[in-house]
């Protein structure tokens, strides 16, 4: 089981199962998450923040809507923070009120405000469980998306016996790794390249891009969790790569070129998400070359590992990035064409909110005879819904 890399809001509210939430924090974060508590006003009477804090790591928020909540991260903030907003305990005051969409204190204002997936783990005693007006609400929940995490049957705090107790924190644990764990890809063999490259002036200086690597680690992640088996070559970053993946560093375009064509035998999937330098040096200089009035850099062309890839006997679902200022659609579907890829990832660069270096980004992808755009969002997010667009366009080909 792993959560690692993910963002995950635990919700705690009015329940006596709410001491349990103390080693849910402590079992997500050693899955990898990171946990950010929020707590109901119910939530914080049976468990105090100052015990979740620490087994989080995290300052807890609590009920408030107020500025200085707001200050410390707005719920929008919050709701987008979030790869899964888990609600563990979840009472049936606030199972009622998420079912009737309220927005009277913070938790369920950014569930509210919430796009991604939203799961709870109801507890209560069993007449409360069975009672018709909760059953209704979970009826409705469960028809809207909300994955709903047991409860369990047995021995009840209040001495009844029944369903109705809270899953255990292992199994809660267990059965969020598993909604990120598609198996759309189950044991595909995918090879990402990810990062720039680094093309050298001389023994101390280079030419390189402002690519960080972020959106390819985060689409690795995106493949790995999808089930896929997955080689990742890196430009220089400043990245961990995700678990479960065989990472590959290299540094100029000419060694990524080496290392993608020698290990593309068996690659069912390419997916060029690297930045490599078009140019490089034609002659570097072995030494430090010394300060001068001007210095004038002839460039030659690079291989084009794409290219490379797509002219093979049998070339691999081959997807392909375009990093564009303008004309971003245009450029993409010009590139597809022209090197006949399977799939174009086209994203704007030189605008600060999105592309290189930042944490979100916005995507059109494209494909012969369709296309489909990604909003705004964080690269996690994104890199899970390009894989399943991935994945669909793939099982069509191969069953073309
Ligand atoms: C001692 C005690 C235990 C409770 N246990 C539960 C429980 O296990 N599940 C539940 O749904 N409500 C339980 N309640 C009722 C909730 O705490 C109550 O509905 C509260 O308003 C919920 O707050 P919240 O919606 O802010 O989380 C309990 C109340 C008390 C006094």
């Amino acid at each position: 089981m792993t959560l690692a890399n993910k963002r995950i809001l635990l919700g705690v509210t009015g329940s006596i199962a709410a001491y349990k939430s103390a080693e849910l924090a402590r079992r997500l974060r050693e899955a990898g998450a990171e946990v950010q508590v929020v707590m109901t006003r119910g939530g914080a009477e049976f468990i105090t923040p100052l015990t979740l804090q620490a087994l989080s790591g995290r300052p807890v928020f609590l009920h408030h809507l107020d500025a200085e909540t707001e200050a410390a991260m707005g719920h929008i903030s919050l709701a987008r923070w979030a790869d899964l907003v888990l609600i563990a305990p979840a009472s049936a005051d606030f199972l009622a009120r998420l079912a009737q969409g309220r927005a009277d204190d913070l938790l369920a204002t950014l569930c509210l405000a919430c796009d991604g997936p939203l799961a709870v783990a109801p507890a209560m005693n069993r007449q409360m469980w069975a009672q018709a007006s909760t059953q209704d609400n979970m009826r409705l929940l469960r028809e809207r998306g909300v994955h709903v995490f047991g409860p369990g049957s047995g021995d009840q705090a209040c001495g009844e016996n029944g369903p109705g107790r809270m899953l255990e924190p292992r199994e809660i644990a267990e059965q969020s790794a598993a909604l990120f764990d598609s198996g759309l890809l189950q044991g595909r063999r995918v090879l990402i390249s990810a990062g720039p490259t680094r093309e050298d002036i001389d023994a101390v200086r280079y030419i390189s891009n402002r690519s960080s690597g972020k959106m390819g680690f985060a689409i690795a992640q995106a493949a790995v969790e999808a089930g896929a088996r997955v080689t990742l070559v890196a430009g220089p970053v400043a990245l961990q790569a995700p678990e479960r993946v065989r990472r590959i560093d290299v540094r100029s375009a000419a060694e990524m070129r080496e290392a993608v064509l020698g290990r593309m035998e068996g690659q069912d999937i390419f997916i060029a998400a690297a930045a490599v330098a078009d140019y490089r040096v034609a002659r570097p200089a072995a030494g430090k070359v010394k300060k001068q009035a001007r210095l004038i850099l002839e460039l030659e062309r690079n291989p084009d590992i794409l290219r490379a890839v797509t002219a093979l006997p049998v070339p691999p679902f081959t997807v392909g990035f375009a990093a564009e200022t303008e004309n971003v659609a245009a450029y993409a579907r010009a590139k597809l064409r022209d090197k006949a890829l399977d799939m174009i990832v086209a994203n704007e660069v030189g605008r600060h909110d999105r592309g290189f270096d930042s944490d979100d980004n916005e995507l059109l992808v494209l494909w012969k005879g369709g296309e489909k755009s990604l909003p705004l969002g964080p690269k996690g997010r994104l890199a899970r819904e390009l894989i399943t667009l991935i994945a669909e366009r793939y099982g069509a080909k191969d069953t073309a």
